[in-house]
């Protein structure tokens, strides 16, 4: 058996912000328009007028300030409200692999490793693109990289449950070095025209490699323990999928066919889930509180985190045990918690110990624990 590191790191982080004020006034005017288009209906009291939304309530709900998108003209123009994603034809590069070409090329370069020493690359994600070929084989092409490679969703929990099917398979020898990487495109199935979730998301790439201990070159996170979890659930759901145009109705503009959740419900049960999940793995790795530096979090909700951050820890954590990127990425699905991690990881010292832990749809919760070794 080997022991599987994380030796390299990265994030594309897309050029384009939208702050909390800019999508309120988009929002906003995109309400106006509706509720006067739709004004007899609403005075004779067959539909409910659209109410506004608040940069303040979004703050205080969320935690979130602003969100990086691939494109903000669509969403903030009041007669479109989704992004402008220009379709690629089939001989130029997808959309999500671009982004993975940024992320794997950085955490390449942080390893010292040469793409064509990767032979496994896992693309995990919350939306793929197409059905197929898969992205994660057109990502393994673009870089060069040798082996094989395939997609894989579990919503928010992408990241932690393709890092652990990576770091088994290093530990099993069946590959030596692996690519898990999160192109998160949440803008385009976020329902920016719904003022309970228009703010949630943003875009984003992620990427690990995951590399055997002994080929390592330089600072790595030994991958101690991986720990995945699932229970269906129905408060977190999108249900478009491929066999959207073979049933009747319209399709195209259905509710469902974007994120929905049931947020409340969703706070109620997935953190003691989260909490009990976490104390569980660290119980078994025969870690105490005490003993842990670090926690990166799924970045979803402040309130959410900072109740996870004080069950795990027993109080309330010291600034920079529980790093948050939640207020200038919003929430990227599976990459949030790997972002923590990429942004908040440099300062540890050899012997140090973290945990990743990621949640969401599914519901699913996924952690990984990390040693720190020069
Ligand atoms: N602006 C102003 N008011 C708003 C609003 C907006 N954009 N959106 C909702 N409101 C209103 C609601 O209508 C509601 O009004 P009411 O009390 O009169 O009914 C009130 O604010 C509270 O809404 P609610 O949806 O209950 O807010 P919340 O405090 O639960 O926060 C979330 C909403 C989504 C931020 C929060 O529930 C959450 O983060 N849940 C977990 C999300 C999560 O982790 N999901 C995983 C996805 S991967």
């Amino acid at each position: 058996m080997h022991l599987p590191a994380i030796t390299g790191h990265g994030v594309f982080t897309p050029s384009q912000v939208i702050t909390n004020e800019e999508l309120v006034v988009a929002f906003n005017a995109y309400a106006d328009r509706w509720n006067a288009d739709n004004a007899e209906a609403i005075a004779a009291g067959e539909i409910e007028a659209k109410a506004h939304s608040s940069s303040e309530f979004i703050t205080a709900a969320s935690g979130i300030e602003q969100r990086f998108v691939l494109d903000k003209s669509g969403i903030l123009d009041p007669e479109v409200m989704h992004p402008w994603l220009r379709e690629r034809s089939d001989d130029e590069p997808g959309q999500m692999a671009e982004m993975a070409l940024d992320a794997c090329g950085k955490a390449l370069e942080m390893a010292g490793v040469a793409a064509s020493d990767v032979d496994l690359v896992i693309c995990a994600a919350s939306n793929h693109e197409r059905a197929y070929p898969a992205i994660a084989v057109e990502i393994q092409q673009l870089l060069g990289a040798g082996g094989f490679a395939f997609d894989m969703n579990v919503a928010c929990s992408s990241a932690t449950f393709g890092i652990q099917a990576a770091a088994d398979m290093v530990r099993s020898g069946s590959v030596k070095r692996a690519l898990v990487v999160n192109p998160e495109i949440c803008s385009a199935h976020l329902e920016w025209r719904d003022r309970d979730c228009h703010f949630i998301f943003g875009d984003v790439c992620t990427a690990v490699l995951i590399e055997r201990d002994d080929l390592a070159k330089g600072a790595k996170f030994i991958i101690r323990s991986t720990r995945c979890a699932t229970q269906f659930s129905n408060n977190i759901r999108n249900n478009n999928g491929f066999l959207r145009r073979t049933r009747e109705g319209h399709m195209e503009d259905r509710r469902d066919m974007q994120f929905m959740q049931n947020g409340r419900k969703v706070f109620k049960e997935v953190l003691p889930m989260v909490s009990k999940h976490i104390a569980d793995h660290m119980a078994d790795d025969g870690i105490n509180a005490e003993a842990l530096r670090r926690l990166w979090l799924h970045q979803a909700n402040k309130t959410m985190n900072d109740f996870i951050g004080k069950k795990v820890y027993g109080r309330t954590p010291e600034p920079g045990e529980q790093p948050n990127i939640l207020q200038d990425y919003a929430n990227t699905s599976s990459a949030g918690s790997i972002i923590a991690f990429s942004k908040y990881s440099d300062d540890l010292h050899a012997g140090d110990l973290g945990l990743i832990c990621s949640f969401g749809a599914g519901y699913s919760v996924g952690s990984v624990i990390l040693e720190r070794r020069d």
